[in-house]
């Protein structure tokens, strides 16, 4: 193991360790994609599936990343070259962290496209643009906005500036802090929909749909989904997970925390699923009506609502700021791999990274309008961003990430450092070495 843990810094507690990896796990991932995902894919059987591999894959693959990032004390390129350099392995993983890095660039770039609609929001909101003073009624206000090139490249570079302004201007332990205050206001906003979609009449069909499973709407592709949802809602697969691991210390339960976080991000999921159903069907709207299912629903609860407007603007705040906090974790493994392997300062580095991605996502906002023809393999450059990253590259790093740590690692000192008990041990063995490794396998080759 690498002697640098007295020059690498560590969390100053594990409230502050759990405060970061859910800020970059909770986010647009939960309350935008996960809700629309639902829809697309046939809803409660998607949802099982999904919780199956929260459980069964992405679990264990956050305990590795912790793990291996907690053993090699650096950024993931470097802890998979100290790790394997440990193990005698060969030294291609670091591969692993290099995937990493260029997914996450990738994922920012469309990820900061829909920070910027939240924004958008926010703002229509707070005006009352989104009532009726635009004079574009709220079941438009949607398209409206995506047949808006110029607007939505407003949005995406506003949301680009903050995300590259909180990690220039090194004040994320300050956000992170925030993000203590703010989390649970969005669970509490989160609460209010849902008892608002009770008094709608669409409330036992939306609990229906999410959890009574019509099994014949079970195929492959759904599996598929649900199993690269798992992924990126966790930020596996990408090296950040692992890059939070090398600030733990030795004393953290890495288990126990790995619950703590998959759990709220679970709940926060299903609230906002919940949240957003009932609306779909008390205004008899498509429950696969794809990426903008989030933004064309709840203006209509919002318009409803005493103080709707109001509220609604706290609501997109709040899932802004959530969106934020993932996206700086986006930025970082950019950022800090730039820093290492470029003369750029910090300042410098952050900024191509930024750059750099902000000019991908400017061809994943044209998908929507000027570009919407432009299907490279039958996908627009949006949903093929999307695609490439969580149904291939974030499957197979994080399937890279088990599979070192169950086989190549002695299995013995993990075990003891995740503090088993003999069961635990039983179930850590055959779900770190066979489970979740042949579960990715299998959804994954079967789906190709
Ligand atoms: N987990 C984040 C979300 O659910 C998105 C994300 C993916 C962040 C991958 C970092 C890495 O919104
Ligand atoms: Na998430």
């Amino acid at each position: 193991m690498a002697k640098q843990s007295h020059t690498h810094a560590q969390w100053s507690s594990r409230t502050a360790f759990v405060l970061a990896a859910t800020g970059s796990a909770v986010g647009l991932g939960n309350i935008w994609k996960f809700p629309y995902m639902v829809g697309d894919s046939g809803g409660a059987v998607f949802v099982l599936v999904y919780l199956v591999c929260i459980a069964l894959i992405g679990l264990p693959i956050l305990v590795s990343e912790w793990l291996l990032g907690r053993r090699g004390q650096s950024n993931p390129i470097n802890t998979m070259q100290t790790v394997s350099r440990d193990a005698k392995k060969s030294p291609d993983w670091v591969l692993v962290g290099i995937a990493g890095v260029l997914g996450s660039f990738l994922i920012l770039s469309f990820y900061s496209v829909v920070g910027g609609w939240s924004l958008n929001y926010t703002w229509s909101t707070l005006t009352g643009d989104l009532g009726q003073s635009s004079g574009v009624s709220v079941g438009d206000y949607f398209t409206t906005l995506l047949g808006q090139p110029g607007t939505l490249l407003f949005w995406h570079t506003l949301f680009m500036l903050l995300t590259f302004g909180i990690v220039a201007g090194g004040v994320k332990g300050g956000l992170e802090r925030a993000a203590k205050w703010l989390m649970p206001l969005l669970i509490v906003a989160l609460v209010v929909l849902i008892g608002f979609g009770m008094s709608t009449s669409g409330f036992g069909q939306a609990a229906e749909f999410m959890f009574s499973p019509d099994w014949s709407k079970l195929n492959g592709g759904v599996i598929l989904a649900a199993l690269g949802h798992a992924f990126f809602t966790l930020s596996l697969g990408m090296g950040i997970m692992m890059a939070y691991g090398s600030y733990l210390g030795q004393e953290v339960d890495l288990i126990k925390t790995a619950r703590t976080v998959v759990i709220l991000d679970t709940v926060i999921a299903l609230g906002a699923g919940m949240a957003i159903f009932p609306v779909v069907f008390a205004n008899g709207l498509d429950p696969s009506a794809g990426p903008g299912l989030l933004f064309v629903t709840l203006p209509l609860a919002f318009i409803d609502m005493p103080w709707g407007l109001a509220f609604g603007t706290i609501f997109f705040a709040l899932l802004t700021v959530a969106a934020i906090t993932s996206a700086i974790s986006l930025l970082e493994p950019v950022t800090e791999f730039l820093e290492e392997r470029t003369p750029l300062s910090r300042l410098g580095s952050a900024f191509v990274a930024a750059l750099a991605t902000w000019t991908l996502g400017i061809a994943a906002l044209l998908a929507f309008n000027l570009w919407s023809g432009f299907q490279p393999f039958g996908f627009n450059v949006f949903d093929l961003l999307d695609a490439l990253t969580s149904k291939l590259m974030l499957p197979l790093t994080g399937l890279a990430a088990i599979v070192f740590t169950a086989w190549f690692l002695d299995s013995e000192d993990v075990k003891r450092e995740l503090g088993l008990g003999p069961k635990g041990r039983v179930v850590w063995h055959y779900v770190s070495r066979y489970v979740a490794p042949i579960g990715v396998i299998v959804v994954f080759f079967n789906s190709l």
